[in-house]
């Protein structure tokens, strides 16, 4: 396909205006604008200092000046406008995890844009169809790039009001990072082989044990959005009453939260919380550790109920009885020393006997299924390994149907958490044309093999 051309910043009168430039690094210029056509913002990546631990720097790439990234907000329906600027020493793409668009907006180099380069400005442009929890992030070097920080929340809201009149939003992060603060390997061959390369400094928003107020006795949306390399959270909120109104950005029929929630990376979960009495505290923990603490502040309003379901997203129900079946095996190969040799990440997964290289600009070229656009399909997915993947798939959302180790309650998602040696149904409409990356979210899964290219046309 043709690219999308990037452009130089050198030159842009109105953007000079704005107030960076000379300042570099140090300085950013974030603005929305609500107009009745959506939102639109001025993005900048840049490096950014930050005292994750306490009395040391780490030096942290940032999108509009925090880590995790400025939270970008639109409605439902309407146009998302970014214009994105890399000043960062390193090229770059923004992926926009979960949102259904156009191909030429998904932010993966080589396939829908050329990587935006240091200096250089990138217009993203789409309407944003459905109302949740969706996230940005990198899709080049991304062990690095996020781990560095380059992680933010979409949030889309509904078209009417629902019936929370309080939210809070908790990006979960876990950094890479030692004592002194500075970074560690985002990326560990013998890590990466197994679960996956873990950072050390858990943190909510940037925050480790953060504090977020919520209203007493209110009813709270909580939006927890896993933005981690590699982390899959057990969430629980042990003495509260909590229930799920959301996954991965669609609705469910609310649900009490239970035992725990395990949520892979890149995906999310909207609870519902009832704020404790002013005064009182509740944990969030992530199995029998606390990642952070919810504190009830007073405050006057009348006490609410629980909300009504979500409105459901305008998903195409797919056609299960005439759906095409097809089979995805997810296998371990561990031949660490493949591309080691090379200066090269290992190739140590595969899907469906090949494993993609991140070196290799034409993978893209060669899908690994091609899918009639308007056609209903059922993937098999088959995790031959003994560690988990959360899948995730470009473009589309698709519809968890079965699994053999777990009831499930058919839902729409963007990202599957497969467990050890799972077999679990998926169902989708393939009714957005392009080609769309396939791939685990354990990001050093992803970069070792753990991704393939699906084609609609
Ligand atoms: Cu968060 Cu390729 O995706
Ligand atoms: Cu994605
Ligand atoms: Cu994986």
């Amino acid at each position: 396909m043709s690219f999308t051309r990037r452009q130089m910043l050198t030159g842009l009168i109105g953007l000079a205006a704005v107030g960076f430039g000379a300042g570099g690094a140090s300085r950013y210029w974030l603005g929305r604008r609500e107009s009745p056509a959506g939102s639109v913002y001025e993005l900048i990546a840049a490096p950014l200092d930050l005292e994750l631990v306490p009395g040391h720097q780490t030096h942290a790439w940032a999108f509009g000046g925090s880590a995790p990234g400025t939270e970008l907000r639109v409605r439902q329906g309407d146009w998302l406008r970014v214009r994105f600027i890399n000043k960062l020493p390193v090229a770059t793409t923004i992926h926009w995890h979960g949102i259904r668009l156009p191909l030429e907006m998904d932010g993966v180099p080589y396939v829908s844009q050329l990587p935006v380069l240091p200096g250089e400005y990138f217009d993203y442009q789409f309407r944003v169809p459905d109302a949740g929890s969706f996230w940005y992030h990198p899709h080049v070097n991304s062990s690095e790039q996020l781990g560095r920080g380059l992680v933010g929340a979409l949030i889309v809201e509904e078209r009417e009001p629902t019936g929370f009149k309080h939210e809070r939003t908790l990006s979960l992060k876990s950094w890479h990072v030692d004592e002194a603060g500075a970074f560690t390997d985002f990326s560990v061959p013998r890590e990466a082989a197994r679960g996956g390369t873990a950072g050390r400094l858990s943190t909510i928003n940037g925050v480790p044990q953060a504090v977020i107020d919520l209203p007493a006795g209110q009813i709270v949306r909580v939006r927890l959005l896993n933005l981690d390399n590699t982390l899959t959270y057990r969430l629980n909120v042990p003495d509260a009453e909590a229930r799920i109104y959301a996954l991965d950005g669609n609705p469910i029929t609310p649900r009490p939260l239970g035992k725990d929630y395990w949520l892979g990376p890149g995906m999310r979960m909207c609870l519902a919380i009832r704020a404790p009495a002013a005064g009182e505290e509740i944990s969030l923990r992530n199995g029998p550790i606390r990642l952070g603490t919810f504190r009830s502040v007073a405050n006057s309003g009348a006490l609410g109920d629980w909300p009504a379901a979500l409105p459901a997203n305008p998903i195409s129900e797919p056609d299960l009885a005439n759906a095409e079946k097809l089979n995805f095996n997810f296998e371990w190969v561990g031949s660490v020393s493949v591309n080691v040799d090379k200066g090269a990440p290992p190739s140590l997964w595969q899907i469906n006997g090949k494993a993609w290289d991140i070196n290799d600009k034409t993978c893209a070229d060669r899908p690994i299924a091609q899918l009639v656009k308007g056609k209903s399909y059922i993937f098999e997915l088959k995790n031959m390994t003994q560690y988990q993947h959360p899948i995730h798939l470009h473009g589309m959302s698709f519809k968890v149907i079965a699994s053999d180790r777990k009831a499930i309650i058919p839902y729409f998602t963007d990202t599957y958490l497969l467990g050890k040696n799972e077999r679990a149904r998926v169902a989708l409409v393939a009714d957005n044309p392009g080609i769309w990356m396939f791939h685990c979210h354990v990001i050093d899964h992803m970069e070792t093999g753990l991704m393939a290219a699906i084609e609609v046309s």
